[in-house]
């Protein structure tokens, strides 16, 4: 970064106040609480290059706001201004963001509730929020907490603190994009070995939802869930190495080819064992294909050596398979299908509990998994 800059910056008080009031108190201008250090007129404005990353900042005092945002731009941050919650949350909405600094006091939506809001969207939920208050409470904090803030800052805001942990946010989130990018090539992957047979279209968007939601009726972690979520699209992503003739052969399988096909599950556990996130999804993918009897592959695991979450997914990926179309038969019906899997289950294939509370789903909100399974 140019040195200017930090020459600049020398001048700025170390401390951004956090109302007028106590701006006035301390005999200062209203609209400007501390000299603003403005870049020289010789190349001074960032260039799109040197841009560190853009950063939303909301708060209904601009005597707190136009500081901030001008400390930032000088930091080389991209600086979106707004004065209040909701406004917060349509820029969030509407284009990428690395970072929100969100006034907890201010008209409309407090700073809790749009940092709630921000963390329940997927496509924000991991965009860093800070909250500056003036609320030094324990019970502020927790509120903070349980709304899901990532950092906390305390009014007056110190100048150095204030672009430390900017500094540190911004690059978590950068952390975060790669590994979101990672997976979302794990996941496009996925669904383009999908997209090779006709039969199996929209399966793996089916099976992530209706995962979920079985993993929810036996009252699974959410971060069980989300694992589920993850493997219900890439489950069968160790396909790719399976040639053509043998994936999309119309008729039974003999032993070769059904040895080839086996292998789909332990070369779709290497293909993703390099994302340490999905180190809790490498079970899933390993294992769908076990039975209770010990019967399946690739290890012929046994009962509860199976892992509860593959054992949901593979009773899913079961049910969804029989209710849709295949080059052999037309699709099944529930009632159909739901019979050839408690047979399956007396011959010691499938977990009975599971069986059960996927019938108990269907029954009790047969739109929600007819919706998963269309
Ligand atoms: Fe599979």
């Amino acid at each position: 970064m140019p040195s200017h800059l930090d020459t600049s910056l020398a001048c700025v008080e170390d401390v951004i106040p956090f109302n007028r009031k106590q701006q006035n108190d301390r005999g200062r201008e209203p609209s400007s609480p501390f000299p603003i250090a403005r870049p020289s007129k010789r190349g001074s404005v960032p260039s799109i290059t040197s841009l560190k990353g853009i950063i939303l900042v909301a708060d209904d005092d601009e005597n707190v706001r136009e500081p901030l945002v001008e400390l930032l731009r000088l930091n080389c941050y991209r600086v979106i201004a707004v004065e209040n919650g909701e406004q917060a949350f349509k820029e969030i909405c509407s284009q990428p963001v690395d970072l929100v600094l969100l006034d907890v006091m201010m008209p409309g939506p407090t700073g809790f509730s749009v940092c709630r809001a921000i963390k329940i969207r997927p496509e924000t939920r991991f965009v860093p929020v800070v909250l500056i208050t003036g609320l030094a409470s324990a019970e502020d904090r927790i509120r903070g907490i349980e709304a899901g803030a990532d950092d906390f800052l305390l009014k007056p805001v110190k100048k150095e603190e204030l672009l430390a942990r900017v500094r540190s946010l911004v690059r978590l989130k950068r952390y975060t994009d790669e590994l979101e990018n990672a997976e979302t090539v794990l996941c496009t992957l996925a669904r383009s070995i999908e997209a090779k047979d006709p039969y199996t279209e929209g399966h793996c968007d089916r099976l992530s939802r209706s995962a979920v939601s079985l993993a929810e009726k036996v009252g699974l972690s959410r971060e069980d869930c989300n694992d589920l979520r993850r493997s219900g699209i890439v489950h069968d992503i160790g396909k790719v190495a399976v040639p053509e003739f043998v994936l999309l052969k119309p008729g039974p399988l003999d032993a070769a080819e059904r040895k080839i096909m086996e292998e789909h599950t332990i070369i779709g556990e290497r293909i993703c064992a390099p994302m340490k996130s999905f180190h809790n999804v490498l079970p899933i993918i390993r294992w769908h294909h076990e039975k209770q009897d010990g019967s399946g592959y690739p290890d012929h695991l046994k009962g509860e050596e199976i892992p509860i979450t593959a054992r949901i997914l593979q009773t899913v990926d079961i049910y969804d398979s029989l209710t849709t179309d295949r080059p052999y038969r037309k699709a099944l019906s529930q009632e159909k299908a739901l019979e050839i899997m408690w047979e399956e289950t007396r011959r010691g294939w499938w977990d009975a509990d599971l069986v059960s509370a996927l019938e108990g789903l269907l029954t009790e909100s047969p739109l929600e998994l007819a919706a998963a399974s269309v």
